[in-house]
């Protein structure tokens, strides 16, 4: 035989010694032992008298073979090879017998539940060679299940990377969503552009549903930084040591749960645009952390001591009037600053009515086409109540709105006024005879049909005078009585 030439020196230890772990089972100690001396330099090995000893060595330790004896008291070796190959099929199965019992054995080499037999008594050479290319063929096999999980691994990464791409080149177009014809927006639409242009941080405020998203997502995809990534976090949705972690990510053991290395979001947008959404519910430990950022361009991670210089564009966005959370100490102003390079408010849509037109449009033109329903326009009627609703939850209220109007639109070919909903429907019903667009809708309640002239007087004061102080002259009343009827009315009691 060649075993000379594949292991020269049997006793030596092989590369990897030890590595491997053998079970062996027989009911003779003799055997065992000497099993053990043939074996015991190259390999682990466990030794078990009975069957029922066997069980608890698999569980507990990494078993590359079991070598079986064939003739047990109480079990076959072909039965306790099978019963391995369902705790652990990965270990590989030999049997040991004395006088061939072919019938069984056989079966269970064709079968597959050994790798091979050896007879009793044994060329110590010849078992080692053999036991040698079992483990091998073990270790290969160990080897290609992990690269085929990692390869699976990788291929999970990769097609969550590629629905991350595809989302982003779907919200590309921020800007050309972005839709306003009023002063106000315009005006907006121009700092967008101008800023788009340069790294400086800006600070996105205006009431929920006012488009903070949108324009966040317009100024990076409007600028050089639009091919690298943009990255959002809700910094009012975690709490503060969570928080951390996304933003500058975390070493192994930071904190219970922190498994491994993590990027944060920082690292992550390096080259792009971090927009940080509700920055006003940060904590004053985070406050700090961003100023830091703001400031030296510098990260750490939660639990490692290296700082790491990235280059990310800011965008913040709030809701809060951060003025008076600085008033208040639970803003830093420091921070504040450094966010309000520039600042983009966005106007209420009560204070923008002429965009309401072309917003309404839009949805109806984008909502129809998702639900496959084409209406062609709203009523004049229609128009009009939507013109007059104050609108608290801004243009996502008349988005959801829209929404409602098409899911429940039947076979309308135009939107009407019956078909909006309550709220909306009682807004401007004075100036508008229910007979108008047949609708049918009557004037209910007193009350509010005044509230709702009033408010279009004042509206239309306001517009043609130019202040607030000629539009109570023009209606006769002080402007304090002015000032206080416009915030019951929704229409924002704010100086001009
Ligand atoms: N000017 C606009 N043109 C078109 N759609 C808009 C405009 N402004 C807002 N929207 C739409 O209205 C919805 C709300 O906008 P967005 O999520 O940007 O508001 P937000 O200010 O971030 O609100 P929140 O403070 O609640 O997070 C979105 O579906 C957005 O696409
Ligand atoms: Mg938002």
């Amino acid at each position: 035989m060649s075993q000379q030439s594949e292991s020269p020196s049997s006793n030596e230890s092989a590369p990897g010694a030890r590595r491997f772990g053998i079970l062996l089972l027989d009911d003779e100690e003799g055997i065992l032992e000497s099993l053990e001396l043939t074996l015991g330099d190259e390999y682990r090995i466990h030794s078990a008298r009975t069957g029922e000893e066997a069980p608890e060595i698999l569980e507990r330790e990494e078993i590359a073979l079991v070598i079986s004896d064939q003739v047990m008291p109480g079990m076959s070796g072909v039965d306790f090879l099978e019963r391995v190959k369902e705790r652990r099929p990965q270990a590989l199965r030999m049997m040991l017998t004395g006088y061939a019992d072919l019938g069984s054995l056989t079966r269970a080499i064709n079968q597959g539940h050994i790798y091979r037999y050896v007879p009793k008594p044994w060329e110590p050479d010849e078992l080692r060679l053999n036991v040698r290319r079992a483990v091998e063929t073990f270790a290969l096999q160990e080897q290609n299940s992990r690269l085929a999980r990692e390869l699976e691994q990788a291929n999970e990464r990769l097609r969550r990377e590629n629905v991350f791409l595809r989302r982003e080149v779907e919200r590309r177009y921020a800007f050309d969503q972005l839709i306003g014809e009023s002063p106000a927006m315009l005006r907006v639409f121009d700092v967008i552009e101008k800023v788009a242009a340069t790294d400086a941080t800006v600070l996105v405020t205006g009431e929920t549903g006012t488009g903070k998203d949108l324009v966040a997502r317009a100024i990076h995809y409007a600028g050089a930084r639009k091919e690298r990534r943009f990255v959002a976090q809700n910094c009012g949705a975690l709490p503060e040591t969570l928080l951390e972690s996304e933003l500058f990510g975390h070493r192994r053991g930071a904190f219970t749960g922190a498994h491994a290395d993590k990027k944060g979001l920082f690292e992550l947008a390096d080259g792009g645009t971090i927009f940080l959404d509700e920055i006003g519910e940060t904590r004053p430990g985070m406050q700090v952390r961003l100023l830091r950022v703001l400031q030296d361009g510098e990260i750490r991670a939660l639990g490692s001591s290296e700082t790491r210089k990235v280059d990310v564009r800011v965008i913040a966005a709030t809701n809060r009037d951060l003025r008076t959370e600085v008033a208040e100490r639970r803003f830093r102003e420091d921070l504040f600053y450094r966010l309000r390079v520039v600042e983009i408010h966005l106007p209420p849509l009560r204070e923008r009515r002429t965009d309401i037109p072309a917003l309404a449009h839009r949805f109806l033109d984008q909502v129809g086409r998702k639900m496959a329903r084409s209406l062609e326009g709203f009523t004049q009627a229609a128009m009009e109540r939507l013109l007059a609703h104050p609108w608290p939850g801004n243009v996502r209220e008349l988005e959801n709105e829209i929404e409602r109007v098409v899911a429940l639109s039947g076979d309308a070919t135009r939107v009407s006024v019956d078909m909006l909903s309550e709220e909306i429907r009682g807004a401007g019903e004075t100036s508008l005879p229910a007979a108008e667009d047949g609708s049918g809708a009557v004037v209910q309640d007193l009350n509010k049909a005044v509230d709702s002239l009033k408010r279009r007087m004042i509206e239309e004061a306001i517009r043609e005078t130019g202040s607030k102080s000629r539009a109570a002259e023009r209606l006769g009343i002080p402007r304090q009585s002015l000032q206080k009827m416009m915030k019951r009315l929704g229409l924002g009691g704010d100086d001009d």
